[in-house]
């Protein structure tokens, strides 16, 4: 996109929970969208350009003290804003209106009536509908200039106006609960800031082409390509602006899953004719996860080794300017935003991406604006085989934190076995894209089984398949009972010592997606 058809509705964040997804749901719209803090003064936005401005919900009370406020270039840049919860609470008193405590919060499904009909933010909206809201304060007093355009059963004012395009909305459109949410998001993007949507994928690639041109010039950059569908994507993209200059270094731990290696060279050295060093590893992070069980420490072991091995290879390619990494919008955002409500890390987690400070490159990072989804239609858009691009998540230190207790060679080949042909089976039963993640456990329970005549001492695998939208949350899914039939049967006929197969159905929280 050229600097003159940038186009960008920013999200002002007052932390909510859902803030991050009304930038998603405002980009699906095909309209670039970025959440800031409160505090982020007009010279670090103006680039974008804005066309108009949501105020997200948030934890506070406007009539506290220390209430977090909308920065004054919102409201005297006389551009749109679309004020949701506590930003449309918080509108209200900045504007000269009165908020107060409701005697009960609301929370849940709610029917918004529709007392103006003809309001451009309504259009193909029908007059009533259902809402989700969750607020203790409400709207008594609309600023000078304000009227009502729709009401609930609790509030008298849950969508406000004035002329200037500045709107305030009680519920949350942004959630799945409101189901004509998009619609009013629309409207307020397309009609009252007058976007042109043009945020797609297709101007992402060519725009991030001529920048990574720009930026690199005749220099260096190298990338740890892991298979996974962020480095894949940045792999691809970055050698698509610049070809050569690109090195990728693809190093075998010795607990990636079955093929897994193989086929990720196959795509890139073969197919796409990408410059890649291939180390296998193996040994070395095997014998330094000799006798440790403790998953925290398996994740250090497995994180130093790796920083070894990667530092040890870019040292034999003399200068490399850049380092390349797969970072995305939300790792962004949960680094930058002072009150969002990043969720506890509860796993250090080892991602490829993770390399020492004291690495002198400078850090290109493609996707740093970007969601995962988003990440998977520039992969479509790149050609990347439908493999790579719609590959389930896996963690860094792979099938070490899959196989309980302490992890062997022989440990690790039982899990590929019994993980090769979960895999296969879901995808066969066409169920592979609709879960977030689906695999096999090691468990460290041994049980007594039956063979023919005789009696078995074996391993216990366990199968875990989850339903999320970001890992944050997850539900085990309700797989089909003859799938795990058939996935149970497999694996105690074809996996030698292994006589039982359990299913997780525990969701997260209170347990996590991995065992360890
Ligand atoms: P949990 O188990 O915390 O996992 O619910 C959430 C998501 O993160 C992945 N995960 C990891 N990824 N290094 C990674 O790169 C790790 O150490 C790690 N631990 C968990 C997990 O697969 C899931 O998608």
């Amino acid at each position: 996109m050229s600097g003159a058809e940038r186009e960008a509705i920013v999200v002002i964040d007052f932390g909510s929970q859902y803030s991050l997804l009304i930038a998603r749901r405002i980009r699906e719209l095909q309209v670039y969208c970025e959440l800031v803090t409160h505090d982020t003064p007009w010279e670090k936005i103006a680039h974008l350009n804005p066309k108009g401005f949501i105020l997200s919900g948030g934890p506070a009370s406007v009539y506290e003290t220390d209430a977090p406020l909308a920065p004054a270039y919102v409201y005297e840049n006389h551009l749109p804003v679309m004020g949701i919860c506590y930003g449309m609470q918080l509108l209200t008193k900045q504007l000269g209106g009165i908020v107060e405590p409701v005697a009960e919060r609301e929370y849940g499904h709610t029917i918004l009536q529709l007392s103006d009909p003809d309001s451009p933010l309504f259009n193909e909206l029908p007059v009533s509908s259902p809402v989700w809201m969750s607020h203790g304060d409400r709207i008594e007093e609309m600023p000078p200039g304000f009227r009502a355009l729709a009401y609930t059963e609790n509030s008298p004012v849950a969508v406000m106006g004035n002329d200037s395009g500045i709107f305030g909305l009680q519920f949350h459109p942004e959630v799945v609960h409101t189901p004509y949410g998009t619609t009013i998001l629309k409207n307020f993007a397309y009609k009252i800031c007058g976007c042109q949507g043009n945020w797609t994928m297709g101007n992402f690639v060519n725009d991030s082409l001529a920048r990574i041109k720009e930026q690199v010039g005749n220099g260096r950059v190298i990338n740890a390509l892991s298979g996974g569908v962020d480095s894949s994507v940045v792999a691809t993209l970055i050698h698509r602006a610049i070809g050569d200059q690109l090195t990728c270094i693809f190093v075998n731990n010795g607990l990636l899953r079955r093929e897994e290696a193989e086929r990720t060279l196959t795509i890139f050295r073969k197919n796409l004719g990408m410059n890649i060093i291939y180390v296998d590893a193996s040994d070395r992070f095997l014998n330094s996860l000799n006798g440790i069980t403790d998953p925290e420490t398996k994740r250090k072991v497995i994180g130093k080794d790796f920083i070894h091995v990667f530092e040890e290879e870019a040292s034999k390619l003399g200068k490399v300017d850049f380092l390349a990494q797969g970072t995305l919008y939300p790792d962004v955002i949960e680094s930058t935003s002072s009150v969002s409500t990043a969720s506890a890390k509860i796993k250090t987690h080892h991602n490829v991406g993770g390399l020492p400070s004291d690495m002198t490159f400078k850090l290109l990072e493609p996707l740093r604006y970007l969601f995962k989804d988003e990440v998977r239609q520039v992969g479509l858009e790149l050609g990347l085989p439908d493999e790579m691009v719609w590959r389930q998540p896996f963690p860094g230190p792979g099938l070490a934190i899959r196989t309980i207790g302490e992890v062997t060679r022989d440990k690790l080949e039982v899990l590929r076995s019994a993980d090769w042909i979960v895999m296969n089976e879901i995808k066969k039963a066409k169920m592979y894209r609709q879960l977030w993640q689906s695999f096999a456990i090691l468990t460290d329970v041994k049980s007594v089984g039956v063979m023919g005549d005789f009696r078995t001492y074996g391993y216990l695998i366990a199968i875990r398949a989850v339903t999320s939208n970001d890992a944050m949350t997850a539900d085990w899914a309700r797989l089909p009972y003859d799938l795990l039939a058939r996935i149970s049967n497999r694996i105690v006929n074809e996996v030698p010592k292994v006589n039982r197969v359990v299913y997780d159905i525990t969701s997260k929280p209170p347990s996590t997606i991995e065992w360890e």
